[in-house]
């Protein structure tokens, strides 16, 4: 039967939506009545443009800001929310800039979409970008989720649960297309590649919403099989498919979530009650983001470009009892005594490898940090033994560059069970247990691969080849290392969309002038094919391939266009002369954040698992102009 409503709950009603449209206002216009009372002795005034302030997760965000910054004496924080509009988001950064703030921390609704207002916002005063960056580079730090280890972790325990009999497993992907979505995605999927009992059978995307997860899975039961495992990329969605669940009347399915939030129906309370069997901590980045904002007003050293924060698995046996398996990431240290750090480095290779061990020498002494610094010549049996005699002094960190990615986890074991931490600097292992190591810090080299590719299609297309073909010559560096691995596939990757680009012979250089000078004029010497271009995983083995296509008669930089990474002085200067086109940054200057980094935990703060510097692509036009201002 059709209920009519009576005049009086019209008139209620009404009177709702006055409300809720004074308190909308109200809240929109708070903004502009905080700072009005903003009081003069407040120097820091921060600007924090929320997407939205529905989501739990954003919510929690939000108070983590709100409550760090008053631990700073002279800083405020003002806040917008986006309600979910990117429209309304580019209007809130416009008008935090207009009140005058002095750094913006902003959590954007779409990357690409309020890329034009940070680029805008960043010309005038710092950035930070929270959670979902925005496009390009410009903002001063990126702090996020570690989304893809976030999917890889889920994809483990996966395994874990269905063990060897495997089984079948559906995925609940949040808004299409949002990089969280697609990273978590790509996690759990090279997981679950990884076991051929395990079958990935449903993906559905629900918006991380738990209404929309509950629709699409009811609908899901009524034609489907159960699956064995539900993977959900957030727990509100995790909460949405065990209703739907529980009404279709199925049972035995274990879920999997991703936020561990408190709260009513949060994901540690969906795991105390059993629902869940795991949720895996989002962190928001808030705390995180108000230090790194102190330190950047303060004008600090050691400032980052990105920091990927920490995932932590959360299941019935660690839920109530506080245990955390990140503990030893958190050392609030009380002696007086300095840091003793052990380094072990890779060797002396190449330009960039001699300027990184100055800086953190330079770093440490400033920093008054004591070091024991071992040159591993190259030897991953060196730098072994030396991480050994680290431990056996009994020193309070240890950093090193690892020369290759695999064969660590026995002395990374030792150093752990000897609880001493362990930094990973320039370059990362491949392992499994990512407790073994504290954090990294360095560069992306994958990204180095990607901006090399990326410079050269926009240069080729300027200078196309006769008959359409572009036939690259790759010299790589340390084989088995994570700059050749990872700068080779980020080349290929992008370059992957355009079959013209044919990389015709690719060859170990080990990173040195000379074996780039030497494999460069053996491929000279064999190769019958045309060469068009150079694409060297260092300016050294460039510089030295420049030598050998001189002697051949050639003309580098003209006959073979060459494109490098590190960005080292003398590659400048050979763009200068013309002879080299594209050099691809890749900082050495590590020293400063590795210190701050050990200084950050020694002060109890919990170290993100990745720190990536900031770095730039300089083509041969900027040169000139450029060199006076390099470090290296
Ligand atoms: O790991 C960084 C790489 O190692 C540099 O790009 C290369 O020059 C160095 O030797």
């Amino acid at each position: 039967m059709k209920r009519l409503m009576q005049p009086s709950f019209i008139l209620i009603a009404i009177g709702i939506m006055v409300i809720s449209v004074s308190l909308l206002w109200i809240i929109n216009m708070l903004p502009l009545i905080s700072y009005q009372h903003v009081p003069q002795e407040v120097s820091k005034l921060i600007g924090l443009s929320q997407a939205n302030l529905s989501e739990p997760w954003r919510i929690s965000m939000t108070e983590e800001i709100t409550q760090q910054a008053k631990k700073y004496p002279d800083m405020r924080v003002i806040i917008t929310d986006a309600v979910d509009s990117s429209e309304r988001q580019v209007d809130d950064v416009k008008r935090l800039l207009a009140y005058g703030i002095d750094l913006l921390i902003i959590s954007p609704t779409d990357s690409k979409i309020l890329t034009p207002v940070v680029t805008e916002a960043y010309k005038t005063i710092p950035v930070i970008v929270l959670d979902r960056a925005v496009e390009g580079y410009d903002y001063t730090l990126y702090i996020g989720p570690d989304n893809q280890l976030i999917g890889r972790e889920t994809g483990r325990y996966v395994s874990e649960l269905l063990g060897k009999s495997g089984g079948q497993v559906w995925e609940i992907q949040g808004r299409s297309g949002s990089p969280p979505t697609i990273d978590r995605s790509t996690g759990l999927r090279q997981e679950i590649e990884r076991h051929t009992g395990i079958w990935l059978t449903k993906t559905v995307t629900a918006d991380w919403l738990r209404d929309q997860a509950e629709d699409a899975l009811t609908t899901l039961f009524i034609t489907n099989q159960a699956p064995d495992v539900i993977v959900s990329q957030n727990d509100a969605m995790a909460y949405g498919a065990i209703l739907a669940a529980k009404k279709a009347g199925v049972s035995n399915i274990k879920f999997i979530g991703v936020d561990g939030l408190e709260g009513t129906n949060g994901g540690l309370d969906l795991v105390r009650r059993g629902l869940l069997s795991a949720t895996f901590i989002c962190p928001t980045g808030g705390k995180e983001a108000v230090n790194y904002a102190w330190d950047i007003l303060e004008k600090k050293p050691g400032i980052p470009k990105k920091i990927y924060l920490r995932t932590r698995k959360i299941t019935a046996e660690t839920v109530n009892d506080n245990v955390d398996p990140y503990a030893s990431f958190r050392h609030p240290r009380s002696k007086q005594e300095p840091i003793r750090l052990g380094f072990a480095q890779v060797g002396s290779e190449s330009r960039w490898r001699l300027t990184n061990t100055k800086s953190i020498k330079d770093a440490a002494r400033d920093a008054g940090i004591e070091l024991t610094f071992i040159d591993g010549q190259q030897k991953q049996t060196n730098q072994i033994e030396a991480i050994r005699s680290f431990i056996k002094q009994k020193v309070d960190i240890i950093a090193f560059s690892p020369i290759v990615e695999s064969g660590w986890e026995q002395v990374l074991q030792e150093a752990k069970d000897a609880g001493i931490p362990v930094i990973l600097s320039d370059r990362e292992v491949d392992i499994k247990d990512d407790t073994l190591w504290a954090t990294f810090i360095g560069s992306d080299f994958l990204e180095e691969g990607r901006r090399a590719a990326r410079w050269l299609l926009s240069y080729m297309k300027q200078h196309p080849t006769e008959d359409g073909e572009i036939h690259i010559v790759e010299l790589q560096g340390t084989a088995g290392s994570a700059p050749a691995i990872d700068r080779k596939r980020g080349f290929e990757m992008t370059l992957a969309p355009y079959p013209q680009y044919k990389i015709i012979r690719s060859e170990i250089a080990n990173f040195y002038f000379d074996q780039g000078r030497d494999v460069m004029k053996q491929i000279l010497e064999t190769e019958q094919r045309r060469i068009d271009v150079l694409f060297a995983h260092n300016d050294d083995m460039a510089l030295g391939a420049i030598q050998s296509i001189e002697a051949a008669g050639l003309k580098p930089g003209k006959d073979i266009v060459i494109v490098s990474v590190d960005a080292v002085k003398e590659a400048f200067q050979a763009m200068i002369q013309g002879k080299l086109n594209c050099t691809v940054e890749c900082t050495p200057l590590l020293g400063p954040q590795l210190m701050k980094v050990i200084q950050d935990y020694f002060d109890g703060k919990e170290l993100p698992t990745r720190i990536i510097t900031s770095e730039e692509v300089f083509p041969a036009e900027i040169a000139r102009a450029v060199l006076p201002k390099r470090r290296y």
